[in-house]
């Protein structure tokens, strides 16, 4: 049977998956404005909103979690992860810095396009390095300390907190994000 921290780990594999369609969606916002158009500033105050109550609020804690379990086990295992918890950090701000500058530009506040342009794609990059950082390496230790000891692990504190865009699909907070995702997954071909 599939412990608890095997289910965990596929969670975290979802949400960076959901979490990489929306910094596409922020790609797109990026070029639009790069193109000399006006951005969807609702939408993207709508990600960054995302952001902040799931990813953040959500994800990151769960994983420093799962890495404090790894050093504690496995400290043949954990070189490396003591920035974790920094980058984590450093990431939530970036955001929040974001979504500020958008409702500002939302609540009329004159924002050089440049700097939106500059802040969100810095951003993307930082976030997308991180995943691929975690998903290429420090989920895979994790999965080498479940193969060779699945039973150590105590999860029973998580609760699963449900992601409000794609798994309770809030439509009311979150209606742009929600169409705009619609409309990318429509089958191809
Ligand atoms: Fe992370
Ligand atoms: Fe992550």
């Amino acid at each position: 049977m599939e412990s608890e921290a095997r289910t965990l780990m596929k969670e975290l594999r979802e949400d960076h998956r959901n979490m990489s369609i929306v910094l596409e969606l922020i790609d797109d916002v990026v070029e639009h404005a790069s193109s000399g158009k006006d951005p969807d500033f609702e939408l993207l105050d709508e990600i960054m909103r995302y952001m902040t109550v799931y990813p953040d609020a959500v994800h990151h804690p769960k994983e420093d979690i799962m890495y404090a379990q790894l050093r504690k086990k496995r400290p043949d295992l954990a070189e490396g992860l003591d920035n974790v918890p920094d980058d984590h950090n450093e990431i939530a701000a970036l955001g929040a810095a974001l979504r500020d500058e958008i409702e500002a530009i939302n609540a009329g506040a004159a924002v050089r396009r440049s700097k939106l342009i500059k802040d969100a794609s810095g951003y993307v990059n930082r976030l997308r390095s991180h995943m691929a950082w975690e998903e290429r390496d420090l989920f895979r230790r994790i999965d080498t300390m479940l193969d060779e000891d699945p039973q150590e692990f105590d999860v029973a504190k998580f609760e699963h907190i449900k992601d409000p865009v794609f798994e309770l699909q809030v439509e009311a907070g979150f209606r742009r994000l929600l169409s705009s995702l619609k409309r990318n997954s429509s089958p191809a071909g």
